[in-house]
């Protein structure tokens, strides 16, 4: 049986960042955020009686191939056993071979994995025979987060997403905001650092509460989600900028202030903030978020675009742009890799 799927990353702007429950990867409240359209996986997943071993490879936009080990940990590790889980609820006991391509260099900090844990979880179910599973995008989303990225289980629905707070595995599960085409927002991710991450998120996710900053995150995130959903609805793009970049600050002041902390930006991150900040009090609708690495996603809207783009690659810290619309969530296709 085989089957392929592709899904988007996606960029958040009320951020996910320590967890209520660490063994079931539920997040500390709603999370939302928007499909990006060049940051996308393609995978197909094959079970077959004459496939001896079980194999993942991965396969990046410069064609670097990467076979990925069940021993190398974090991520990793978490491929090999949601597979197993997999194979678990189907009932099949056939080894797989997986195969996925990424329209993104692998490892650059860019987007994290969602793209990648959102393909192999539709494109896996769907290769056991489980269609109905796959179908239902709010338990596809669950299966998603059970895979170890909270945040790829956004890319489970269509365009503007959220995944909600919940206190048990079932009510922690995706559902739309708005469809794609509800707002031509554009994300500019400005790629500043290529290597991978020192602290990968999942550690961090463990430490936040380390902060001493941490409760009060908690207090303050009662209300944005909210507000930020209200501004995605309204096409408020100033309301979404402000919620957004405070945000991520706050994010980052977290992580900063864990035992041990992490120190995600790079001097071309703070070259951004500056240059986007100016940009704003110059009157241009654009804001930055930054996740768990340093390079900025700079949301803008189409009519600043062109403007915004030359200023941006102007800047000698930027390496390349990725220009992102938002897109729908994770789709099973009939082209396969292998
Ligand atoms: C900083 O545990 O979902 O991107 O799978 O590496 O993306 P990855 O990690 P995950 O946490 C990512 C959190 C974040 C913020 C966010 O996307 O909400």
């Amino acid at each position: 049986m085989k089957s392929s799927a592709i899904a988007p990353a996606n960029i958040a702007f009320i951020k996910y960042w320590g967890r209520k429950d660490h063994k079931i990867f539920l997040p500390l409240s709603t999370t939302n955020s928007m499909n990006l359209s060049n940051c996308l996986a393609h995978t197909t997943f094959e079970f077959d009686e004459n496939i001896k071993t079980d194999s993942i490879i991965i396969i990046d936009s410069n064609k670097v191939e990467k076979e990925i080990k069940k021993e190398s940990g974090g991520k990793n590790t978490m491929l090999f056993r949601t597979l197993d889980r997999i194979r678990d609820q189907s009932g099949t006991r056939l080894k797989a071979r997986v195969v996925s391509e990424l329209t993104f260099p692998l490892g650059a900090g860019i987007a994290s994995s969602a793209a990648g844990m959102a393909a192999f979880v539709a494109s896996g179910f769907m290769a056991a025979g489980m269609e109905e599973k796959v179908n239902d995008i709010p338990e596809l989303s669950r299966e998603i987060r059970l895979s170890g990225s909270a945040s790829a289980a956004r890319s489970a629905a269509d365009g503007f997403t959220e995944l909600l707070y919940g206190e048990s595995h079932e009510q922690s599960f995706v559902r739309m905001i708005a469809p794609p085409d509800h707002w031509d927002i554009i994300d500019l991710v400005a790629v500043v650092d290529s290597q991978e991450k020192s602290v990968t998120s999942s550690e961090g996710h463990e430490v936040a509460e380390t902060s001493p900053f941490f409760n009060a995150r908690v207090e303050y995130l009662k209300e944005k989600p909210d507000q930020a959903r209200k501004a995605i609805l309204d096409k408020d793009f100033a309301t979404l900028a402000e919620l957004s970049e405070v945000d991520s600050i706050n994010m980052h002041a977290i992580m900063m202030t864990s035992t041990p902390p992490a120190f995600y930006f790079a001097p071309g991150s703070i070259v951004l903030i500056h240059k986007i900040r100016q940009m704003r009090a110059d009157g241009v609708a654009v804001f930055f978020t930054f996740d768990a690495g340093a390079n900025a996603h700079i949301i803008c809207t189409k009519e600043h675009l062109s403007h915004v783009k030359r200023e941006i690659e102007a800047l000698q810290q930027v390496k390349f742009v990725i220009e992102n619309s938002p897109c729908v969530g994770v789709r099973i296709v009939d082209k396969h890799l292998f």
